[in-house]
């Protein structure tokens, strides 16, 4: 029973701070019911490089929704290259029970703190619904752009790191094989005695 609960907040804990409900309409548990994740999928954050956003749309709810519209205006051109994806996504239908990913691919034009906010969604939640449902996706919030030289410079050490962890491992592999020849060499020498007597 307590564990059940503990269960139920962690569960609740997981959807709350990765998507964002939809608003509440007057029967919340009729039609389609979307969570808007907005993730960001990038290990470096880095001016005019690739930022990879993904949009997880997933519908709860037990109708599909129809006429989904993704809107994303937070990357405004002015500090933003859009490279591909819409920004403005529309997705006919989605299933209950099933998840939609929409990917856009921006390159920020300068480096330094953005704040990542959320997209806008609309959509229908029953085919007869009389008017659109909105929602927010999840804000994937504060984010540094490292300036290119910066990150060419870490990059540079880390294949310096890198170059230092091979030769720093070479020795634990040379050991094992070291061993394994020798006892390969002995079972050799003992098959060739044996071979003579
Ligand atoms: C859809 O995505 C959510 C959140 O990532 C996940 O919890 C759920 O299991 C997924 N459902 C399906 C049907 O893939
Ligand atoms: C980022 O933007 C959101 C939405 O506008 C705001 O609530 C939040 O406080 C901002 N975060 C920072 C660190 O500025």
């Amino acid at each position: 029973m307590f564990i059940g609960s503990m269960k139920v907040q962690f569960l609740f804990c997981i959807a709350a701070a990765l998507l964002v409900a939809a608003y509440g309409e007057e029967d919340d548990n009729d039609g389609a019911r979307l969570l808007v994740a907005k993730l960001i999928h990038n290990k470096y954050l880095v001016e005019n490089m690739d930022v990879i956003v993904k949009y997880t749309v997933y519908n709860t709810g037990n109708a599909a929704a129809l006429e989904v519209e993704i809107t994303d205006n937070s990357f405004d051109p002015d500090n933003f290259a859009h490279m591909s994806g819409e920004l403005n996504a529309r997705i006919d239908r989605v299933p209950p029970n099933t998840n939609v990913t929409h990917t856009v691919v921006v390159r920020p034009r300068k480096p330094g703190y953005f704040n990542f906010t959320s997209a806008e969604v609309l959509y229908r939640r029953k085919e007869d619904a009389p008017r659109l449902q909105v929602a927010d996706s999840s804000e994937p919030g504060l984010a540094y752009f490292t300036s290119y030289k910066e990150y060419d410079k870490k990059f540079s050490s880390h294949v310096v790191d890198w170059a230092a962890f091979a030769v720093m491992t070479l020795p634990s592999l040379a050991i094992p094989f070291a061993l394994w020849f020798s006892s390969k060499r002995k079972y050799e020498k003992l098959s060739r005695n044996t071979k003579k007597h």
